[in-house]
């Protein structure tokens, strides 16, 4: 079997620190890995997907957090990121969300993240040891010109 035949499911996990680096290597990976998947029409907004929620776990978490790529179909790929808070953030919880307000500075990373992507979601994760609890928040891309 050659490599260009290998076909979806394929998946990876990156497991991260509460370190301000964590968020580009995340993206750098995302970038590898949609390019040697031959998914390069995905790369720019699937780094904006990932970028957005990767930096709200460093942030908006205190401990390490994880980024998981998978693909979802020939053109598809699915973006999961992992962190220890227990608290699903608003936009994510399903049903209208208001748009933030004129003058502030935030709040407007998960609304743009809930425009781009095909299909988005939230679950907890239950368990009370280290590396377990918190949630997942996960997004889906198509590429454009593959409905
Ligand atoms: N992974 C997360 N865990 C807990 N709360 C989150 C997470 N991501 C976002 N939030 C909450 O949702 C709010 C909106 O997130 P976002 O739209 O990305 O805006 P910003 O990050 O600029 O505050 C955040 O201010 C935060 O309160
Ligand atoms: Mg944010």
């Amino acid at each position: 079997m050659t490599l260009a035949t290998v076909t979806p499911p394929w998946a990876y996990t990156l497991q991260l620190p509460q370190d301000p680096r964590g968020p580009g290597i995340a993206r750098s990976t995302l970038r590898t890995v949609l390019r040697v998947h031959g998914l390069r029409d995905l790369i720019d907004t699937a780094e904006l997907l990932a970028s957005e929620l990767v930096t709200n776990a460093y942030r908006h978490s205190s401990g390490p957090y994880s980024l998981r790529l998978r693909g979802a179909g020939r053109n598809r790929v699915r973006v999961g990121v992992w962190d220890s808070s227990p608290e699903i953030p608003e936009p994510f919880c399903g049903g209208a969300v208001g748009t933030p307000c004129a003058l502030s500075e935030r709040g407007r990373g998960l609304l743009l993240v809930r425009e781009c992507a095909a299909s988005w979601g939230a679950y907890p994760i239950r368990g009370g040891l280290p590396g377990q609890g918190g949630k997942v928040l996960w997004v889906e891309r198509t590429a454009p010109h593959h409905p």
